[in-house]
């Protein structure tokens, strides 16, 4: 046999010994995908919302929503539920014909108004508009108010957040 022949075998032999290899590789990665739990459906509602991270996507600082939370806790959980997540029922009236504070965590329709129609709902209330819900013009800034906009939007997972924002640019 020739140096070239034999070297040729053996390099048939060394990808042959590769290609088994490869082999055993993706029948793994089949039996793994096969057998591999089904993860749990993720979270729906972050309660904790990573600001840093996405905070280039949203037009608040992390600061304002850890100020937004502690007002929201002295002026809004009361009505609105500690976690914004008040009622899932918040599309009947109660016994009184009123509405109950709808959740402000993304589940509900918060997020249908804009910056400004927020800050005149939290400023105003809902009286003027036959609504029940007190206005707190008199207790929160203009400054403290956004930071309570802020708290409740971080919670918004990033796909109702971006229908929000480009509605919010649009409403400009
Ligand atoms: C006494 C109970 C009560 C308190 C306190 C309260 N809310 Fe409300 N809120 C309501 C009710 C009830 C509604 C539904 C409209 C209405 O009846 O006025 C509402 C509606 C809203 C809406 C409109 C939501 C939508 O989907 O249209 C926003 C935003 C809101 N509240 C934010 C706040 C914030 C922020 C605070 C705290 C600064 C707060 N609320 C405190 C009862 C309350």
């Amino acid at each position: 046999m020739s140096q070239r022949e034999e070297n040729r075998k053996k390099s048939g032999k060394k990808l042959r010994a590769v290609g088994a290899w490869v082999v055993v590789a993706i029948v793994l990665i089949v039996l793994v995908a096969l057998f591999y739990p089904a993860s749990e459906s993720p979270v729906v509602i972050p309660k904790i919302v990573d600001v840093e991270e996405g905070a280039a996507d949203r037009w608040y600082t992390a600061e304002q929503v850890a100020q937004g939370q502690e007002l929201f806790v002295q002026h809004c959980a009361e009505c609105h539920g500690k976690n914004a997540e008040a009622t899932p029922d918040w599309r009947k009236t109660d016994a009184t014909g009123n509405y109950p504070p709808p959740p402000l965590n993304g589940s509900a329709h918060a997020w249908h108004h804009s910056l400004s129609v927020l800050r005149e709902t939290i400023r105003q209330g809902g009286v003027p508009l036959g609504g029940v819900m007190p206005g707190f013009a008199d207790k929160l800034s203009a400054q403290e108010t956004d930071a309570v906009i802020a708290w409740f939007q971080s919670l918004w997972p990033d796909e109702l957040y971006q229908a929000w924002y480009r509605m919010e640019r649009e409403s400009q």
